[in-house]
């Protein structure tokens, strides 16, 4: 088993550069599998998920290559085997959303329910469902399994209202958007994603021959074309990981600059930043970042893009530890993703939650302590945590962290971060 192990308080300084979005990436290479042909991807980060996402492809005939650079070619010449296996899909929810372009490229599919294993709470799929059933697809649930055809006449457009009671669903989007590309006529999803991550997706789309409008707003107008071929298209560098940094030097007292960014994605997190005294120089792809003094509490809620992301909310949370006064959060997306709340108050934290609301006291210094990471996000706000405590912080189950951070260890190292991966017997 790999653990991290931190030696804190840590002083950061120097450049971090900023790895493509793991969220942009996943779905991305699910919408390659719609082009007859090899797709070319540039900067897709070099990370777990994107390795279940290979295995997934994989086992749908879709040849991946990892070439040199962070670049990616994906085989979609043939697909033999239009199944979504269950040993693949409950290790990584993202694989779900290859049932949209299966669908569409093979007029059937058959992929695992993803299943509740999720440390924040019930994750359902159904709005995907009722999007690809609005257009047509015949569906049923047998043995775990969601199967999908297309009917006789192929998929037609309609308008679809993909709001859930907790806002869009990003994934559910992908899905949806992907199997209304090549339908009959116009479909037009409202209450959609705006996400960077499926801009960036439908971008993409688009420079395959999809027909798509209203894309950055909540409704987005597809017009259904035969077919979409490959092309190149380059990652989006990912907002959680610049965001993490800038809350790392935040907490390390530093300053950082932080390269290969896209400080636009970054509104709202910037703008909290700013308010609880951090300096932030932003250029087009680059941000400088300083923080000295006191940190100002804040009272954030995570919303639908543009507002604060929730994959933000645990690395803010661990920062909000060491503010002056009192802070609250509030998750609106997932309810019940607060498991780090438990570890970062082992490291000294005060935090109390409230349904689905915390309350953090904020004190001057935080103790190092062994913790165990249970996600991502939350290990990554472990991980930060341990920068700024003192003393020595053992990260254990660092497993989640690699799901999403390429490098994290010898990037903080670069910055002069006195962490260190180790192996340890089980
Ligand atoms: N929801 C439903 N029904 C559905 C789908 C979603 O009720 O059919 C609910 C969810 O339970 C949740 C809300 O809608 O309350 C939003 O969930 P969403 O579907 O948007 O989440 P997702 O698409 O499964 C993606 C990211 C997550 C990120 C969320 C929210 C990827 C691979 N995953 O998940 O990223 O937290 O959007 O922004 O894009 C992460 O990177 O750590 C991560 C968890």
């Amino acid at each position: 088993m790999n653990i991290f192990e931190i030696d804190g308080p840590c002083k950061l300084s120097g450049t971090v550069e900023i790895s493509g979005a793991k969220n942009a990436a996943l779905p991305i290479m699910a919408a390659a599998v719609l082009g007859n042909g090899k797709t070319l991807l540039e900067s897709v980060p070099d990370i777990a998920d994107i390795r279940t996402m290979f295995e997934l492809l994989d086992s749908i005939g879709v040849k991946c290559k990892r070439l040199e650079n962070g670049k990616v070619e994906v085989d979609a010449s043939s697909i033999d085997n239009p199944v979504g296996d269950y040993d693949i899909v409950r290790k990584m929810r993202a694989s779900f959303c290859i049932i949209g372009p299966l669908l569409a490229r093979c007029g059937q599919a058959r992929v695992s329910l993803p299943g509740g294993c999720s440390s924040f709470g019930h994750r359902p799929v159904d709005i995907h469902l009722k999007g690809l059933r609005a257009l047509g697809a015949e569906i049923s649930i047998e043995n775990g399994y969601v199967t999908a055809r297309v009917p006789e006449g192929g998929l037609v457009g309609t308008e679809i209202f993909l709001g859930g009671t907790n806002g869009p669903t990003v994934l559910g989007t992908a899905n949806v958007l992907m199997a209304a590309s090549m339908a009959k006529g116009t479909t037009v999803l409202e209450y959609a994603a705006c996400e960077p991550e499926i801009q960036d997706m439908a971008i993409f789309m688009k420079k395959m021959g999809a027909k798509i409008s209203g894309i950055g707003t909540q409704t987005l107008t597809v017009e259904g074309v035969d077919e979409l071929k490959p092309v190149e298209h380059r990652i989006i560098p990912d907002r959680i990981e610049a965001g993490t940094f800038m809350v790392g030097a935040v907490m390390t007292q530093s300053q950082i600059t932080i390269s290969n960014c896209c400080p636009e994605h970054l509104r709202a997190p910037i703008d909290c930043l700013r308010q609880m005294g951090t300096r932030i120089c932003v250029d087009k792809d680059s941000m400088e970042v300083s923080h000295t003094g006191k940190i100002r509490p804040a009272h954030l809620t995570t919303q639908p893009y543009p507002g604060f992301p929730t994959d933000l909310q645990a690395q803010f949370m661990a920062m909000l530890c060491l503010a002056s006064g009192n802070s609250f959060i509030t998750e609106k997306i997932f309810p019940e993703r607060f498991s780090h709340v438990a570890e970062l108050n082992r490291l000294s934290a005060e935090i109390n939650k409230v349904g689905s609301s915390v309350v953090i006291s904020g004190r001057e210094t935080l103790l190092g302590a062994p913790v165990m990471a249970s996600d991502l996000r939350a290990s990554a706000a472990l991980v930060l945590a341990g920068l700024a405590a003192e003393g020595k912080t053992i990260v254990n189950r660092v497993y989640h962290i690699d799901r999403g951070y390429e490098d994290i260890v010898s990037k903080l190292q670069a910055l002069g971060a006195a962490i260190e991966r180790k192996h340890i017997d089980d």
